[in-house]
């Protein structure tokens, strides 16, 4: 049976979103959007590059969601960005009634499908998602830790000039400057990475990390990234259509792991066909659980925010 993944918002990262789960045929694609004929436009045009790049999934788009019935996956990507000087929690109020509008007409068409949240600010959303929808927490999760370790990686491999494929990052936290990379549990070809990169580099790496997506919306100036956070994006979905066990980082509705309760927070899990399917819980020593708790914090008060909307 063929996959269905539905991708609401027809923005940058949701139509690379689609165009990057075409060509890997993880299943076909509804591209939805409020703004009537770029959707069908876009989606129309990936359908016609179907034939030459020889990739086999239908791809339409649509501002009805009645056409995303049955999805396996749903994408949120609709929402404003960053423009420069903006943080992430700036967007908090017009991208939370969003997030809500396109969450409370997709789920209910899709009971049983994964809600993969990614537009910002991306814990707190992907909080309005999990509460909007009201399916299990475990069906419903951000997109956040695969494009941060993403940025990570490649800031290591351009560091040392070897290649991204054998660098292994985790980082974790909330999706904004406070997240946590953890070199601790970073390597390359299975080496500790601190073997090839003296600390006080390691330093600049992590805190360029950290301020990755500001570093892409000033050079861009109109808006934020959307190769990266798209391919993340496909990661994830590809995880669940293929049922992958995928050892990733994702933001997890956490019940007491990592001390934290009630909060959408970027952790490690395995990602399966049921969404997540367990939260790995790492050794952090004191001085990561420090870093953890502040990113945490941050979070805390974007969520309070919202409550006061
Ligand atoms: C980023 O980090 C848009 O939040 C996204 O680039």
């Amino acid at each position: 049976m063929r996959k269905k993944i539905s991708i609401i918002g027809a923005g940058f990262v949701g139509a690379t979103t689609a165009h990057w789960c075409a060509a890997a045929e993880l299943g076909d694609i509804v591209l939805v959007d409020i703004v009537e004929g770029i959707p069908q436009g876009k989606a129309l045009d990936l359908y016609e590059a179907a034939p030459i790049m020889g990739y086999d999934a239908r791809v339409i788009g649509t501002n009805d969601y009645a056409d995303t019935a049955g999805s396996d996956v749903i994408v949120v990507t609709s929402g404003a960005p960053r423009k420069p000087g903006m943080s992430r929690e700036d967007l908090i109020k017009v991208n939370a009634n969003i997030t809500r509008s396109c969450v409370s007409q997709a789920a209910p068409l899709s009971p049983n499908a994964v809600i993969i949240v990614v537009n910002n600010p991306l814990d707190a959303m992907t909080y309005v998602a999990a509460e909007t929808s009201g399916f299990p927490k475990e069906r419903v999760m951000g997109q956040a830790g695969v494009l941060d370790s993403a940025r990570y990686r490649t800031f290591i491999a351009m560091e040392t000039g070897v290649s991204v494929e054998d660098i292994q990052a985790m980082l974790m936290g909330g999706h904004g400057d406070e997240m946590v990379p953890l070199p601790r549990f970073s390597t390359i070809g299975g080496i500790p990475v601190s073997e090839f990169i003296p600390q006080e580099r390691l330093d600049a790496i992590v805190d360029r990390a950290r301020k990755g997506g500001g570093e892409i919306v000033n050079l861009l100036k109109t808006g934020s990234a959307y190769y990266a956070p798209a391919a993340a994006t496909t990661q994830m979905v590809e995880a669940v259509v293929k049922d992958k066990k995928r050892v990733i980082p994702v933001a997890a509705y956490l019940t007491g792991q990592y001390g934290l309760n009630d909060i959408y927070f970027g952790v490690p899990v395995i990602l399966g066909a049921g969404g997540i399917e367990k939260i790995i819980e790492l050794p952090l020593n004191e001085a990561e659980m420090v870093l953890l708790n502040k990113s945490a914090a941050a979070v805390r008060s974007t969520l309070e925010t919202l409550k006061t909307l």
